[in-house]
């Protein structure tokens, strides 16, 4: 088993936390040895795992160690993995949910989450730290870049692209052919129907902008 912890002990650091239980339930392959976070007391325990402390631990954890990163903000989620990723001892696994559908045709780099009960089909590419949140489908031929964060209930059409650091809120849908920039927020329950160039938030059906990020 592999040594791994969890940054964020919030509400999606303990979904996160089901998921790993989910894959050892499959195959025993995480020893997870607690959560990360720097908001919440050292010892605290959470689910029954403890809060070892802030990113110190992993400076100070001389082992190799996996770490994901449970922290649903983008522009959060990147600066804790700038601050890490010199740290040579640390990897960033891909947590897939045992219950998510997805072809073989899928190009996929590091440190993403995908919830149970997503479903990704055919040619996608997908970068890294994304987050797919439950049961959201992934069409073909999509890119997500990185850092990306996708709420439950999503569903993307196929040949969209996605940039880096956008938010897709829960129950939203993207129109097939669509471009979404980067640093976009997609309010709950939109639909995007023109492709998205500028960074702001957007509301709506079809999703039309409220203000400036
Ligand atoms: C879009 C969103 C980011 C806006 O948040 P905000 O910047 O704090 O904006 P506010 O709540 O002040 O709302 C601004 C206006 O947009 C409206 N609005 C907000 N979200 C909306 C949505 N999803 N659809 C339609 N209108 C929405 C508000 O009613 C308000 O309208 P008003 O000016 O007429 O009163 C947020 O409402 C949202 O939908 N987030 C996604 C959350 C999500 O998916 N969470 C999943 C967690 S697992």
């Amino acid at each position: 088993m592999k040594d791994i912890v969890i940054i964020g002990a919030g509400g999606f650091g303990r979904e996160v936390q089901w998921l790993i239980e989910r894959i050892n339930k499959r195959s025993k392959t995480w020893n997870l040895l607690g959560y990360i976070d720097d908001n919440v007391e050292i010892g605290t325990i959470i689910n029954g795992y403890e809060v070892l402390g802030d990113i110190k631990f992993l400076r100070k954890y001389n082992k190799k160690i996996n770490v994901v990163c449970a922290i649903g903000v983008p522009e959060i989620r990147g600066k804790i993995i700038e601050k890490l990723y010199s740290l040579e001892n640390v990897s960033y696994p891909n947590l897939i949910d045992p219950s998510v559908e997805m072809s073989n045709h899928i190009d996929m780099g590091e440190g993403n989450i995908i919830c149970a009960g997503s479903i990704l089909t055919v040619n996608i590419k997908i970068g890294d730290f994304n987050i797919i949140n439950l049961d959201c489908t992934i069409g073909h031929d999509d890119i997500i870049e990185s850092f990306v964060t996708i709420y439950p209930s999503v569903n993307i059409s196929g040949n969209v692209i996605i940039g880096a650091k956008t938010e897709v809120g829960t129950g939203s849908k993207i129109i097939q052919n669509k471009v979404v920039g980067s640093d976009i927020i997609i309010g709950a329950n939109s639909t995007v129907a023109k492709s998205i160039k500028s960074a702001g938030t957007y509301v709506g059906t079809p999703a039309k902008r409220i203000n400036k990020r």
